[in-house]
């Protein structure tokens, strides 16, 4: 009997564990070969994730994954703002744009 309690324990904190696991966000891609044309633009996603200051938020709308109107626009909106504000990243047109 004790045993069965034991075992019933440790079944429900798996589950617990394995059901906020799946809630988990799905952190994307490590990389994404972003598009200029035809010129691939390699973003690096996943060290971005990982800067100070770079949460979700400055990229995507809350629980939105695909940006809405992705393109020119948006993306040097984005992209450029951010690296001036840190004066880290790319701001020139041909450091990205190879
Ligand atoms: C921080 C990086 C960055 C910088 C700096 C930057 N761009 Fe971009 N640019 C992008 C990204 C990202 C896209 C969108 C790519 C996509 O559609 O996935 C883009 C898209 C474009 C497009 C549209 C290409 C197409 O065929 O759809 C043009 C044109 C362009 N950029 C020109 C420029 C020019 C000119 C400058 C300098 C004044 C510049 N970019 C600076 C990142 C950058
Ligand atoms: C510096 C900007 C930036 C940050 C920060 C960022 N992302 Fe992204 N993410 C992008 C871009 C750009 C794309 C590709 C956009 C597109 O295709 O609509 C993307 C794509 C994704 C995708 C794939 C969407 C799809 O359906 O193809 C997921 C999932 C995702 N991001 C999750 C996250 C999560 C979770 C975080 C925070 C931990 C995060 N991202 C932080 C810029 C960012
Ligand atoms: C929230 C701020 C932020 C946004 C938004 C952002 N970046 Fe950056 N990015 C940085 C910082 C900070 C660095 C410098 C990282 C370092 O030097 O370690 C950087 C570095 C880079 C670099 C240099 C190489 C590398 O990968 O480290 C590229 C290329 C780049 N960013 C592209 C982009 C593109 C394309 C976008 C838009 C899709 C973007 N970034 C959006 C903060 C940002």
């Amino acid at each position: 009997m004790r045993k069965n309690v034991c075992l019933m324990v440790a079944l429900t904190v798996f589950l617990v564990a394995a059901s906020i696991n799946s809630d988990a966000q799905d952190p994307g891609p490590d990389s994404i070969l972003l598009k200029n044309g035809s010129t691939p633009l390699p973003f690096t996603h996943r060290k971005h994730q990982n800067l100070q200051s770079s949460e979700c938020f400055h990229c995507h709308a809350a629980n939105k994954w695909k940006i809405d109107d992705w393109g020119k626009e948006v993306a040097h909106a984005m992209c450029i703002s951010c690296h001036d504000l840190n004066e880290k990243g790319p701001i020139t047109c041909k450091d990205c744009h190879k």
